[in-house]
């Protein structure tokens, strides 16, 4: 588009009968088109994974030291162990049945590292589970109360952050969001699907995106994650804008030592002709859910704030028994994973 214009430009000031002053209107026109091109050169070169991070920073400002999404958390201990039903599924040694330990980060969504637990902009949070297996190896699960992703592609979740940050309050209406929501039905719906909890242990997560398990014979089944817990509560929005700002981040260490938490790992079981590389379209209710195990949170972690710091959670570090499906979102995501844990590292 832009060289078609550039080039028609450039053909105009070729016109031997044109006046000096508009020639140099047009060729001021024709260097700012080639800085254009230029500019839109140097940003399809940029990859992906640092424009959505970009579009984070935009979005949230920059906290030096914090992650770029998902900002605020909090760290804690425990273990998992596997169901018998799990092995039948996927021969991963996550589910062999041992006693595995986990460290796992709750969060408030967004960059911003103050926001309040209560506030709609906590919505989702994030549960980051990394199951430390036999030999050193770990696996991590990264999961969010949202039923389903808003977007299905790492761009269109890009494109999605710069349309929340091209709509003040005071943008005329139609807002770019507004036009995005309108061209991208299942962002409200999504949105729509999260409320806050009274805790961070009585709210469920969802995986959102589709693994493969392979099981002993080499038997496929596509599947997506749901974390249960043993109660689930949620707080109407004028009950949780009374709640004091780390009223989530506060109970959960306090809780863990009063009684151990307890979640249900579950596996929601596609069938045959449900897609899996769109995580913006969910999988029918009725689908099969398949116990995968309990996982107990028991112990605080001494200095949560700087732990979390170490931590980086990514969506595809699976084991041999757990594949990546044709879902795009895992890659993208471990990609801006890494851009923002390096640039909070610095
Ligand atoms: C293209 C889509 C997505 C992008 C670009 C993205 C980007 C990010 C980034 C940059 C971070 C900060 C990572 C760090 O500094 O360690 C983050 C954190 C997080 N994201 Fe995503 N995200 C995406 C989709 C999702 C989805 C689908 C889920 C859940 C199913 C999810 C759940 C989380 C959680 C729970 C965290 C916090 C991890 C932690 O505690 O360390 N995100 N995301």
């Amino acid at each position: 588009m832009i060289t078609r214009n550039t080039d028609d430009v450039v053909g105009a000031v070729a016109q031997p009968q044109m006046s000096g002053r508009y020639a140099k209107r047009l060729m001021s026109l024709v260097l700012a088109s080639g800085l254009l091109a230029c500019a839109a050169a140097i940003a399809a070169d940029v990859p992906i994974t640092t424009q959505v991070v970009d579009a984070l920073n935009k979005v949230y400002g920059s906290h030096p030291g914090f992650r770029a999404n998902h900002a605020k958390g909090v760290v804690v201990t425990g273990s998992f162990k596997a169901s018998p039903e799990a092995a039948k599924l996927s021969r991963s040694p996550l589910f062999n049945g041992s006693t595995i330990p986990v460290t796992v980060r709750f969060s408030d969504s967004g960059g911003v590292p103050n926001v309040p637990d209560g506030s709609p902009g906590a919505n989702p949070h994030g549960m980051a589970i990394k199951f430390h297996l036999p030999g050193g190896v770990d696996t991590d699960m990264v999961i969010v109360s949202l039923k389903f992703f808003p977007v299905g592609s790492g761009e269109d979740f890009r494109d999605l952050l710069l349309a929340i940050s091209a709509s003040p309050p005071e943008a005329p209406k139609p807002t770019t969001l507004d036009k995005f929501f309108a061209s991208h039905p299942n962002a409200p719906k999504a949105f729509g699907t999260v409320s806050t909890p009274d805790s961070f242990a009585d709210e469920e997560y969802y995986g959102i995106d589709a693994f493969i398990f392979v099981n002993k014979t080499g038997q496929k089944q596509a599947v997506r994650y749901q974390m249960v817990p043993e109660k689930l509560v949620h707080l109407t929005p004028e009950e949780a804008s009374k709640k004091t700002p780390d009223f989530l981040i506060d109970d959960l260490p306090h809780r863990i030592t009063q009684k151990p938490v307890v979640f249900h790992l579950k596996a929601q079981m596609a069938e045959p002709q449900d897609q899996t590389k769109d995580p913006s379209e969910p999988w029918p209710d009725g689908r099969k859910v398949v116990d995968l195990g309990v996982l107990t949170l028991d112990k605080p972690v001494g200095n949560s704030f700087e732990a979390q710091k170490r931590l980086l959670f990514l969506p595809t570090s699976l084991t041999d028994g757990i594949e990546l499906s044709d879902d795009p979102l895992p890659a993208v995501r471990a990609g801006a994973y890494g851009v923002s844990f390096g640039r909070r590292s610095q």
